[in-house]
């Protein structure tokens, strides 16, 4: 089986989005070259650019990092993970033109390559003041680039989902080396103390952010459901789901969604095959149920994608005894179809 390219598709959402963004990112580094040059009137363009690029690219890391877990706790951010693919391309162009500023500057002049002056130029790794940091933030590029470069779909198909998720983990070491590159580096001969508290809010307001999603995420696995003779499992009350939404438990180590549509309940996997997106965070458009995060859809009651689309997802058996819905723990093959179970609207109403 080979897998086919295909090109990026640039719908309005998307050139709206990458407006806002480039607009903002201009006017962020306008606004760092006016300032920067207004306080310190001595300032070469070439410093204001490496520091603008520089602090924009960390910047905006840490926007990237911060929005997954803010999709977690409120559902309010999801329209900001849509297209966070963006964002992370960009931060790797920003880090890009500050890197190869840095090397012009301070690694083009000599006799040696640029590329190799960067790691023999300073070799005082035992030190804390004169550490050679720069190699920290070269190292840091590298992953940036190859997230950047793998980061359309068709890698994701070519490297398998497995592979791909590893690999954009490392987004997580990027940021430790820059967060090391910054304190190594300029923070050692900063004496204003701005960059330094901004990268301590940054750095405690993704781990704070991730420790509380990943608190969210505990107290959902570890929720206690009734089981019955049959091996159905109790789930919650039928009003509990909000029309064409679901609810998510975890059933046997698995997260299942179990969404209510048209007076019936259907029961599939919370994972998408795609980026692993959470579908239950997800609604019902169109008859299917519809990803939050790229907008991926599977039938409800099959957990298959609408044809000519091919991703199954698990399904599981359900039923609903009065008005407690119950769902049988073990996962069927992807795209089983699985009969819905019908909701009695007129007993829900004398309730
Ligand atoms: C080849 C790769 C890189 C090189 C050679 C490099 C070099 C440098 C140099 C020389 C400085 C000190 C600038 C100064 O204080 O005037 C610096 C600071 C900085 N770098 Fe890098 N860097 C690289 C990659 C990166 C990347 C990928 C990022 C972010 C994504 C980054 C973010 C920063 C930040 C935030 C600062 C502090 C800016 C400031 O001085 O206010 N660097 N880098
Ligand atoms: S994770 Fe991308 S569409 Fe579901």
């Amino acid at each position: 089986m080979s897998v086919q390219y295909g090109a990026i598709s640039w719908n309005r959402q998307k050139k709206v989005y990458d407006l806002i963004l480039v607009s903002l990112i201009a006017l962020y580094l306008g606004t760092f070259a006016g300032i920067g040059a207004w306080l310190n009137p001595s300032a070469t363009a070439e410093t204001l650019l490496i520091r603008g690029f520089g602090t924009a690219a960390l910047l905006l890391l840490h926007i990237v990092l911060c929005i997954g877990p803010l999709c977690r706790l409120d559902r309010r951010f999801l329209p900001l993970l849509y297209n966070r693919r963006h964002l992370g391309v960009t931060t790797f162009l920003l880090g890009l033109v500050h890197g190869t500023f840095s090397l012009i500057q301070f690694h083009a002049l000599g006799n040696i390559n640029p590329l190799i002056s960067l790691f023999v130029s300073n070799p005082r790794y035992s030190s804390v003041a004169d550490f050679p940091f720069q190699s920290l933030g070269f190292f840091a590029l590298v992953i940036l680039f190859l997230m950047a470069a793998t980061s359309h779909d068709f890698w994701l198909r070519n490297l398998t989902a497995p592979v791909w998720k590893r690999l954009h983990m490392l987004v997580y070491l990027a940021y430790a080396l820059l967060v090391a590159h910054v304190a190594l580096g300029a923070l050692q001969s900063d004496t204003s103390p701005v960059l330094a508290g901004t990268l301590m809010v940054g750095v405690i307001t993704v781990v704070f952010l991730h420790l509380a999603a990943a608190r969210k995420e505990r107290r959902l696995d570890r929720a206690k459901h009734r089981a019955t003779e049959e091996g159905f499992v109790e789930v919650c009350n039928v009003n509990r789901i909000p029309e064409k939404c679901a609810t998510i438990v975890s059933l046997s180590g698995e997260r299942v969604a179990v969404f209510r549509y048209d007076a019936r309940i259907s029961a599939i996997s919370n994972v998408c095959q795609h980026q692993n997106g959470p579908l239950g965070e997800g609604r019902i458009i169109d008859g299917c149920v519809t990803c939050p995060w790229h907008g991926y859809q599977y039938l409800p009651e099959s957990g298959s994608a609408p044809p000519p689309f091919k991703e199954k997802i698990p399904t599981f058996r359900v039923k609903v005894v009065g008005d407690t819905v119950l769902v049988h723990p073990r996962p069927n093959p992807p795209g089983t179809f699985v009969e819905p179970a019908a909701v009695d609207q007129k007993e829900m109403q004398l309730r």
